[in-house]
């Protein structure tokens, strides 16, 4: 997609969720649709798409194994894609900073036996 798409936050994304007469927007894989106007004609009925509503709809969607046509649909209602951070990707990462203190548990070990070698007295 082109540099010109318009580009939201997963924040934005949380405030279309079809309340209070909110549109419904829905993330999949990165992209983001608004599905306000499909929901009920949608086959599988409106609640599994409102599950989603506002947030990343990815694996709702891929686990029901959509069939190609379903997919090729998605690109009526593309009105955007995720800023850079929010993708998921980021978000990996983002999440593996956070639990930064689990993997400095993993590695103390082996920051002990590096301190060992250089100098017995330290570790
Ligand atoms: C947001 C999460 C979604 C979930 C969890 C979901 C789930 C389902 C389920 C369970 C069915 C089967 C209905 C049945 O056989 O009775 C279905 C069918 C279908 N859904 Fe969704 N759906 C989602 C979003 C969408 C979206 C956004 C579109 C298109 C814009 C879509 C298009 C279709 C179509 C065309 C079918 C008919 C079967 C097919 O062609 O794959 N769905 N969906």
């Amino acid at each position: 997609m082109s540099d010109s798409t318009t580009r939201y936050s997963l924040a934005d994304v949380a405030k279309c969720n079809g309340k209070n007469g909110a549109r419904t927007w829905i993330v999949i894989n990165d992209y983001i649709y608004d599905v306000t106007d499909y929901m009920d004609g949608h086959p599988g009925g409106p609640e599994l798409i409102e599950e989603y509503a506002g947030k990343d709809a990815t694996s709702g969607f891929d686990d029901f194994g959509h069939s190609s046509d379903a997919k090729k649909m998605l690109k009526d209602y593309l009105i955007g894609e995720l800023k850079d951070d929010d993708k998921k990707i980021n978000r990996k990462k983002k999440h593996t900073v956070t639990n930064g203190i689990k993997i400095d548990e993993i590695n103390r070990p082996k920051r002990r036996a590096f301190l060992r070698m250089i100098c017995g007295r330290c570790a």
